[in-house]
């Protein structure tokens, strides 16, 4: 499955994701790979949301670059259309790469439809995401809360899948919805995908919601005595996250010593530690398997 480049480093493809909107896939898909990035790690984000929050959160002008649709119908190569720090106006962090998305892939379907009836729709991130292997070390898919069809070609084409969670009364719920949509990924055409592991952010620990949940994802994440799916590094709530998002930029830009921006670091480092389980032999290595789950 893991293709490695010439220096024998593999790409990880990362679906970002939970169908629950507004629960911090954008936010965590940003951070994360900034992260990484400031680690020396080559990574590229994937915008598969027609609202574009990532393209977004970059400061990428919402209709200023090709990007997702005109790849998923084959009129660009993933590679020409690629947002770098090459391009004008644009300050990304480093290492870091966007697909950008734009509000035309509302319309992907038709579009998709109209090019061929016989496509298999679920399958159009297959071929893209095969040219760009071996030219990162992490491609995440920031993907949209509903099932859309670049959505639903996320959890078909990814390796292993994030989950984002935040505090709110209807959390566990789409925790639980989140997973049932994992397994039915395993189930249909993925077999291959891993739950690598769920983010709890915008946590205020004093809350009873926050506590509730955090104390949810660990136990029922861990099966069989297995450590949990909770990554242990959570996101603390702060006012400088949507502030940060509104001026289109990260927090590493904004408030490079911020505790969140910390914690991001952190985070990086222990989803690395927690992928090196992944080399070698890789059907049990203590990743998820979410069919324990229910
Ligand atoms: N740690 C945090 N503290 C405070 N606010 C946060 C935090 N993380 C995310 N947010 C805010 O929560 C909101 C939702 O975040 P985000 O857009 O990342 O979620 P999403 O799951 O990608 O949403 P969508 O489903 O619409 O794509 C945003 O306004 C964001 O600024
Ligand atoms: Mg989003």
């Amino acid at each position: 499955m893991m293709e490695q480049d010439q220096l024998g480093r593999e790409t990880r493809i990362i679906a970002v994701g939970n169908q629950k909107g507004g629960v911090a896939k954008t936010t965590n898909t940003v951070h994360l790979a900034t992260a990484l990035g400031e680690m020396g790690r080559r990574c590229l984000i994937w915008d598969l949301d027609m609202n574009h929050g990532a393209t977004l959160h970059f400061g990428i002008p919402s209709e200023g670059f090709l990007g997702t649709f005109e790849v998923l119908i084959g009129e660009e190569q993933p590679e020409d259309v690629i947002i770098t720090n090459d391009d004008e106006d644009v300050e990304l962090p480093e290492h870091v790469h966007i697909l950008a998305a734009r509000r035309n892939l509302e319309k992907i379907d038709q579009a998709l439809v109209a090019k061929n009836k016989f496509l298999i729709t679920q399958d159009v991130l297959l071929k893209p995401l095969q040219s760009l292997r071996g030219q990162y070390d992490y491609i995440f898919l920031d993907t949209a809360p509903n099932a859309t069809t670049p959505t639903i070609a996320a959890y078909k084409a990814a390796e292993l899948f994030i989950l984002s969670a935040m505090p709110d009364p209807f959390a566990i719920a789409g925790l639980n919805d989140a997973l049932a949509d994992i397994q039915d990924a395993q189930r249909h055409g993925n077999p291959h995908i891993r739950l690598l592991g769920v983010i709890l952010s915008g946590v205020d620990k004093r809350t009873r919601l926050a506590n509730t949940l955090n104390e949810y994802v660990e136990q029922i994440f861990a099966p069989d005595g297995r450590r949990s799916a909770k990554f242990k590094t959570t996101i603390s709530r702060s006012t400088a996250v949507p502030q940060a998002q509104k001026l289109g930029k990260t927090l590493f830009q904004t408030h490079p010593t911020h505790a969140v921006t910390e914690q991001y670091r952190v985070l990086a480092r222990e989803v690395e530690t927690r992928l090196l389980g992944l080399t070698g032999n890789q059907t049990n290595l203590g990743l998820y398997d979410t069919k324990a789950v229910r």
